[in-house]
């Protein structure tokens, strides 16, 4: 099976690309010099007949919170009309997508894990237009896997905002022997190995089309999180709450976005496990 991935050297796209090329699927890696998703011509001239793709997996998007809160054109035309070029193409061609979406669709006010079927109401502007994007993608094709995830860290840096949670937060430690982190946002950070290998069992095992949450099991604050990253390093350093909102860069982001993956268990497919069991195994294999 050829599977092409956009957005393929980013964080969580090179995760994918390498576990399903350990599998032995074809995979097409499309980066940003490849395909630019907000230009319809740049998306047709690339997902056509002679790519020979038989599923596309889009990771590409505009993710910097602050900067799309000042940046709500760009935004939604990355966002939104960059997923709906490629459902359209993915249409004409009649392949599946598998496009990733967010947490930040919701508000947070729920306070127990979010189902798939929860009414979305994005907060900023990122959610908004990854809700949009969610909402072209199925106005086109009925073929689509809509996967939103919480979180996330792997191995190779987020290229859009220039690192990851874990290893900045590493970093500010090493140096400066302490870190002050928020404790009022509860989320489920989430390795991206796993998620490549969620992936690969939906597509092997045919799920059904539809929106997904897949995130690691359990949940904690951005504090308690560093907590552990620390405990699993054992280098004394000191973490401490900080004030409520105090790095959230004037943007309101959703106190609560636990996701429930409800959809993968109920066609006995998910396989995520704890979220310390994944931080153990990135801390071990590429962080010790
Ligand atoms: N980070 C999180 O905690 C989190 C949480 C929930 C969901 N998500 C979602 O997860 C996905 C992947 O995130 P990530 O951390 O892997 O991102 P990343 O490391 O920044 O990678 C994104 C990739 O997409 C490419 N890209 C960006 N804009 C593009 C465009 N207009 N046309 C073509 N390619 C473009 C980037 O290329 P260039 O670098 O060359 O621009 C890069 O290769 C995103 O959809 C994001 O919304 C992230």
């Amino acid at each position: 099976m050829n599977i092409a991935i956009i957005g393929a050297d980013g964080q969580l796209g090179s995760d994918i690309a390498a576990k399903l090329k350990l599998e032995g699927l074809g995979v097409i890696e499309l980066v940003r010099s490849d395909i630019e998703i907000s230009n319809r011509y740049s998306v047709n001239s690339i997902i056509n007949k002679n790519l020979n793709a038989e599923l596309v997996i889009n990771t590409a998007a505009f993710h910097h919170v602050e900067k799309c809160e000042g940046d709500p054109v760009t935004s939604f035309i990355v966002n939104g009309a960059g997923a709906a070029n490629i459902a359209y193409a993915c249409s004409e061609l009649d392949i599946p997508l598998i496009h990733i979406s967010t947490d930040y669709v919701f508000d947070g006010r729920k306070k127990k894990p979010y189902l798939e079927s929860d009414l979305p109401n994005p907060l900023n502007v990122y959610g908004n237009s990854k809700l949009t994007g969610e909402h072209l993608i199925r106005s086109i094709t009925d073929r689509s896997y809509i996967l939103r995830l919480s979180g996330i860290y792997g191995r190779n840096i987020c290229i859009e905002k220039g690192y990851n949670f874990v290893d900045k937060i590493l970093k500010i430690g090493e140096e400066k022997g302490e870190v002050k982190v928020v404790d009022d946002e509860i989320l489920t950070p989430t390795f991206t190995e796993d998620i490549a290998a969620q992936i690969l069992l939906m597509i092997t095992k045919k799920a059904e089309y539809g929106v997904y949450h897949v995130s690691a099991e359990g949940s904690c604050s951005w504090y308690e999180f560093t907590k552990e990253i620390f405990r699993l390093k054992d280098n004394g350093v000191k973490v401490h709450k900080a004030a409520p909102g105090e790095f959230s860069g004037g943007v309101q982001r959703p106190a609560y976005s636990v996701l429930e993956n409800k959809h993968l268990k109920d066609q006995g497919l998910n396989i995520m496990t704890d979220w310390k069991d994944g931080l153990e195994r990135y801390i071990r294999d590429y962080r010790m």
